[in-house]
């Protein structure tokens, strides 16, 4: 096929883009987004300051618009995030302990009971694990509450929104060897042991000179996935956008059955939450680079 939406389907994937719904207005952004993706998470609107700025006071105005833009045209929705440590409003970054604990699970319970039926996955919890050596939890207020805050939110999750897939979403968990990587891997290992709600992880997979794509990537996709997850490359983007490299990214995903869909963190490098690395697919003015040429080959083989 000649688009990454057609192709990925033809491989029973989907290939989506983060959306900012400021940029529906935008032309040029909206003809790529509807021509090449068929499936698009919220950059922002989504998150918690976003949907729920005072407590109990719940805004879906932005959500509400790409959420409708993307399924009137056959999109599919990823849901990004119910739980996490940052982009908290003020309100939630100044609570603890119990009172904490029931908030977020009530923030949880009223977005997914919101989409309900209308995300495909949910980023349910994202970045709860810890950089460097350690393979701890992350420290938060969250954490805090209590190391269960993780498997809680997910059955909320579950509970509001039965259809929906949930996934576990981090960062720098590319590496196999990392001790993150390991220590989600253990995480997703006694979820499913124990019989918490859990159906896919999500690898951000911003690659750069200090992250970059390590060479047992197609491990770790196949490693989670023999646990009996979906594996889905949520917000790939690639300083430099090297053509290779975004092959190699495909080439892995298409190697394991339960790598269902790549997602790259925007449209045009203008677009990018770093934007100075050029890291995407298409150039500031829409023009398809290198990479993309690459990406729709490594979709289009065998
Ligand atoms: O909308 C406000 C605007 O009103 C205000 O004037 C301006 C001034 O700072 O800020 C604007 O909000 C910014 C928002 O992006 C929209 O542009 C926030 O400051 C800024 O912090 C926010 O950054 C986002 C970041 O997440 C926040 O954590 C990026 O766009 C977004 O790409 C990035 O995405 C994250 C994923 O959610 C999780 N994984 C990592 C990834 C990259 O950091």
């Amino acid at each position: 096929a000649t688009t990454l939406g057609a192709s990925a389907a033809e491989r029973g994937r989907y290939f989506g883009a983060a959306v900012a719904a400021s940029k529906l207005s935008d032309t040029a952004y909206v003809t790529i987004l509807n021509r090449e993706f068929n499936s698009v998470t919220p950059e922002n609107e989504m998150k918690i300051d976003a949907t729920e700025p005072n407590q109990n006071q719940f805004n879906y105005t932005n959500a509400d618009r790409i959420v409708s833009h993307a399924r009137s045209r056959g999109m599919q929705v990823r849901g990004h995030t119910l739980a996490w440590h940052s982009q908290q409003p003020g309100w939630m970054q100044s609570m603890s302990g119990t009172a904490l604990r029931s908030a977020m699970l009530n923030h949880v319970t009223q977005v997914a009971t919101h989409f309900r039926g209308q995300v495909v996955a949910w980023d349910v919890v994202n970045e709860a694990f810890a950089d460097g050596s350690s393979g701890a939890r992350r420290d938060s207020n969250l954490q805090r509450t209590g190391n269960d805050w993780i498997e809680a939110a997910f059955r909320a999750a579950r509970a509001a929104d039965p259809g929906a897939k949930l996934c576990y979403n981090d960062y720098n968990t590319d590496d196999w060897t990392h001790a993150k990587t390991q220590a989600v891997y253990r995480l997703v290992q006694d979820f499913k042991q124990r019989g918490v709600p859990i159906d896919c992880v999500g690898l951000q997979s911003h690659f750069n000179s200090g992250s970059p794509y390590p060479s047992n990537y197609r491990t770790t996709l196949s490693s989670f996935a023999a646990l009996g997850v979906d594996v889905q490359i949520t917000e790939l983007d690639i300083e430099g956008a090297p053509a290779a490299t975004y092959r190699n990214v495909v080439a892995d995903c298409l190697a394991v059955a339960r790598c269902n869909g790549i997602t790259t963190w925007g449209v045009r490098d203008s677009d990018s939450w770093r934007a100075s690395q050029n890291p995407l697919l298409f150039d500031g003015g829409g023009n398809k680079k290198p990479a993309y040429d690459a990406v729709l080959a490594a979709l289009n083989v065998g």
